[in-house]
């Protein structure tokens, strides 16, 4: 079976990236098609278009979506995190941000006595609603009696499905546990309305355990005891913040890799490195790009190319463990190698175990 893979490389070191993680794919053997669509900065800039109705029509066509990153310097903020890829997530539906929070064997943390037994989780962040629907508005703006207000929606059936997602994920885990971070302290609207729900779906799988969190003290336990963690579940901006600080203990942006993710295969899923553009290190062979090439094996595995996704996995941990040697570290810079260099060695290792 041949997969249609839509590809935005987008801007600064998207394409780089994304070249390296079609590499990899390569490699795996599997088969697909790649459809290549030009959206991002440069698009933006040359013709005022973001995400023609047209393009999204197409999208909606493929099997699933692979995305560098987008951004310029001199497109204002927003434009493209409003109209590409919220729209991306909202229109296509892509209710969950899987992000795995893995230290592999070769990856550096900056958490002294903790090692790849120690952090080993995923991030089931709620994906189209919270405080990032745009709800809200402002009064007399720019004036002394300026008012904004910014609110955070959360439905019974969204916050269920997202939950349950999380629950379906911890279930393939050998820890089988999943803990809800909010903040139903002080958020007692939104926080009872997802803990009665969690609990309640919790009840439907009697062999996965449930526990519950602050965010806040989640924030700590991620840093002085990241090994009570298994799953994650939150809502959208608790996940957005919590999913930096996992990117930092698994060895950083240059492996944070996502999925916005619609489990009944709906619509086809986007996978995408957390980076942006990077457009200071753009264009100079600087970029990481194994984020982009565990973003591409996420992406396999929800095509259901199993097999291929553990090795692509693989490929990225064999040469961490080869480039540990010569200085680890996340970014291109401080493993001494180029961008198109390490996308070599991996490609090379995932032919090799085939
Ligand atoms: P960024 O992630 O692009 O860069 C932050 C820092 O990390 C920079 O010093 C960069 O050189 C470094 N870095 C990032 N990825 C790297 C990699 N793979 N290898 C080595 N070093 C890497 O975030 P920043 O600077 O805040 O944003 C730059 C542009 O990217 C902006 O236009 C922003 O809007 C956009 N952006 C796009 C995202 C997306 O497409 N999903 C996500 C985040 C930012
Ligand atoms: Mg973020």
């Amino acid at each position: 079976m041949t997969h249609r893979i839509g590809l935005i490389k987008g801007d600064g070191i998207g394409p780089e990236v994304v070249d390296e993680a079609l590499k990899a794919l390569d490699a795996t053997g599997v088969s697909f098609e790649p459809v290549e669509f030009d959206l991002g900065a440069r698009r933006y800039l040359a013709t005022g278009e973001v995400l023609p109705d047209s393009v999204l029509d197409e999208i909606r066509t493929l099997d699933a979506v692979l995305l560098g990153a987008v951004g310029h310097p001199n497109v204002p903020p927003g434009v493209l995190e409003r109209g590409l890829l919220l729209r991306l997530r909202f229109e296509l539906d892509l209710y969950v941000n899987l992000r795995p929070v893995k230290l592999l064997a070769g990856a550096a943390t900056p958490l002294a006595g903790k090692g790849p037994d120690d952090i080993d989780m995923v991030v089931v962040r709620e994906n189209t609603e919270g405080a990032y629907i745009g709800e809200g508005g402002v009064l007399r703006p720019g004036t002394a009696v300026e008012v904004a207000s910014q609110g955070s929606l959360n439905t019974r059936s969204g916050v269920e499905r997202c939950v349950r997602y999380a629950f379906n994920v911890a279930g393939t885990r050998p820890r089988r546990h999943v803990t809800l971070c909010h903040k139903t302290n002080v958020l007692t609207y939104a926080g009872d309305l997802w803990m009665r729900t969690t609990r309640e779906v919790a009840g439907e799988y009697p062999n996965v355990t449930f526990d519950y969190a602050h965010v806040d003290a989640a924030c700590l336990y991620m840093v002085e005891q990241p090994e009570r963690f298994d799953v994650i579940v939150t809502d959208n901006l608790f996940g957005d913040i919590l999913t930096d600080l996992g990117a930092a203990i698994a060895g950083g942006m240059g492996l944070a890799a996502s999925g916005n993710i619609n489990p009944g295969k709906e619509t086809p899923s986007v996978f995408e490195p957390v980076h942006g553009s990077a457009p200071d290190i753009a264009g100079k062979g600087l970029a990481n790009p194994l984020a982009a090439v565990l973003s591409a094996g996420m992406m396999l595995d929800h095509l259901g190319e199993y097999a291929a996704a553990l090795r692509v996995e693989a490929g990225v941990a064999g040469t961490l463990e080869k480039l540990a040697g010569a200085g680890g570290g996340t970014t291109a810079q401080t493993m001494k190698h180029s961008t198109q260099e390490i996308g070599d060695l991996v490609a090379d290792h995932i032919a090799r175990e085939a």
